[in-house]
């Protein structure tokens, strides 16, 4: 008896047939299953073709219902996405076997159910896999001129496209995006899917810049220390290491971390050199605010001695803003971090970078504005010799506002930028809801706008499939800042 399907993933259709085969007493040896290939002409034409349409092959009356367990429906939905050619197969014996051997319900090693349970799990390792290690490389849209389009390759194991893809559309709604693997792919336009024919590594795009930045992030948190290759192939299986643009860093890495470990064990533990002026009799810790401040110069010598909270007893230096006096657009972000300590510039390490990528993607150069942050000194808590950042409390970030506010006056911005909460709490004077004000323009007492945004480090923490998304809208608010800049420079 053949039993035909739609697609390779035909549930409705699998159930239709198996209720009829299972009314007319088809045992399962006796029936052939066989699927079509979707049919779909050209993937961005238009929505997905029908799938899930039933066949009765048979041309014999609907029968009676078979009851089933709910669990065994759920593990069909699954399992039907399974690539083995045998799934049918093997869900209608389940199905014809529960019907006819009532023990099997309760039978926890029965080897069908249990194939159908691994089938089921390699199936969810595949959604998963697929949900965390596609990326996204940028093309120009060619039905949108201007705008981009966000092209990914992928190679499922199994059939799960089109049921993964509703995740994708969710988690990158704003985005218009292509998904390519070798048997289906996916469109979505920011308001419907549509589904097409499979495609080839080549038609995806080649690396584009914002996989340098990730290459750079990628190198700069790898942990030497802590590389554990059975565990990192367990996680990440070299069959997704084409699609990762951070793996072709991976062996290099792998190679060197047994000499880098060393190497750390090695080393003398790292005290900072302490660069902050010791207060003389005659030149007491700055308490007064904006004591003799009349140049960048000034505060910058002001700051290195402040002791006005406990955050620069430990940092090697003070950090304060950089750019030119009058710059229209100051970005306020949090604190320095531990690069910019040790080098006494703001914005230069991991977050840094990615204020710079995002700066670049809105066309305004970095020396256009002033960059600074809320807290001039590096606030850390030392693990080993590890030095970790941690936030400032809203008493640190108080006592450095004057060194703000007295920066704001030297540099004579026309609006400010607050990347994150810290910064918005210190220019606004009150907590500010970054998520929900971020990409608006709030104003001061003073009358000076500013615009909040998140924080890099914020998008840095981001998982994988959600950074490039964060990024976009990182970017979004800071063209605001931007339009800002072109009716006011
Ligand atoms: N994070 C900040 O807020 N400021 C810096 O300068 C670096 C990282």
């Amino acid at each position: 008896m053949q039993a035909r399907l739609s697609s390779a993933t035909d549930l409705t259709g699998f159930r239709n047939e198996a209720r009829e085969l299972l009314a007319h007493q088809v045992p399962p040896d006796q029936v052939h299953w066989e699927t079509q290939q979707a049919v779909d002409t050209d993937l961005f034409a238009g929505p997905a073709q029908g799938s899930d349409q039933v066949r009765t092959s048979k041309g014999i009356p609907r029968a009676a219902t078979a009851i089933v367990p709910a669990s065994f429906l759920r593990l069909c939905e699954v399992v039907v996405l399974h690539s083995d050619p045998q799934r049918f197969s093997l869900l209608y014996r389940l199905l014809w076997r529960l019907v006819h051997e009532p023990t099997l319900r309760n039978d926890p090693i029965d080897p069908d159910m249990l194939l159908a349970q691994q089938m089921a799990q390699a199936v969810r390792r595949d959604l998963h896999k697929m949900k965390a290690f596609l990326r996204f490389r940028q093309v120009p849209d060619d039905e949108r001129p201007g705008e981009v389009l966000h092209v990914a390759w992928f190679e499922p194991a199994h059939h799960i496209v089109e049921a993964v893809a509703p995740w994708f559309a969710r988690r990158f709604a704003g985005m218009h995006w292509a998904i390519l693997t070798p048997e289906r792919s996916v469109r979505w336009d920011g308001e419907k899917l549509a589904f097409g024919p499979g495609g080839s590594r080549d038609d995806a795009p080649p690396a584009d810049a914002g996989e340098d930045l990730w290459l750079t992030y990628y190198r700069s948190i790898f942990n030497p220390a802590r590389l554990n290759l059975p565990q990192m192939r367990k996680e990440m299986p070299r069959q997704y290491w084409d699609n990762l643009p951070e793996s072709k860093l991976i062996g290099e890495l792998a190679a060197e971390a047994n000499e880098r470990s060393a190497a750390m064990i090695e080393q003398p533990a790292q005290a900072p050199q302490r660069r902050i002026p010791r207060p003389v009799a005659d030149d007491p810790v700055v308490t007064l605010k904006q004591d003799g401040i009349h140049s960048l110069a000034d505060l910058k010598a002001a700051t290195m001695r402040c002791r006005e909270c406990p955050i620069g007893e430990l940092a090697t230096q003070s950090v304060n803003g950089e750019g030119r006096l009058h710059a229209p657009l100051m970005l306020v972000g949090e604190q320095p971090g531990d690069q910019e300590d040790l080098q006494g510039h703001p914005f230069i390490g991991p977050a840094g970078k990615l204020l710079d990528r995002a700066l670049e993607a809105v066309g305004v150069p970095r020396d256009a504005v002033f960059v600074s942050n809320a807290v001039k000194h590096f606030k850390f808590e030392l693990r080993g010799k590890r030095r970790i950042h941690k936030s400032p409390t809203q008493r640190e970030a108080a006592a450095c506002l004057h060194w703000l506010e007295d920066e704001i006056v030297l540099v004579k911005p026309k609006a400010l930028v607050a990347l994150g909460a810290t910064a918005a709490r210190s220019l606004m004077g009150h907590a500010v809801a970054v998520t929900a004000e971020r990409g608006k323009w709030l104003e001061r007492a003073d009358g000076l706008k500013v615009l909040v945004t998140l924080h890099p480090s914020a998008l840095l923490r981001l998982q994988d499939a959600d950074r490039e998304e964060g990024f976009a809208a990182f970017v979004a608010d800071l063209k605001k800042a931007r339009a800002f800049l072109d009716k006011h420079a």
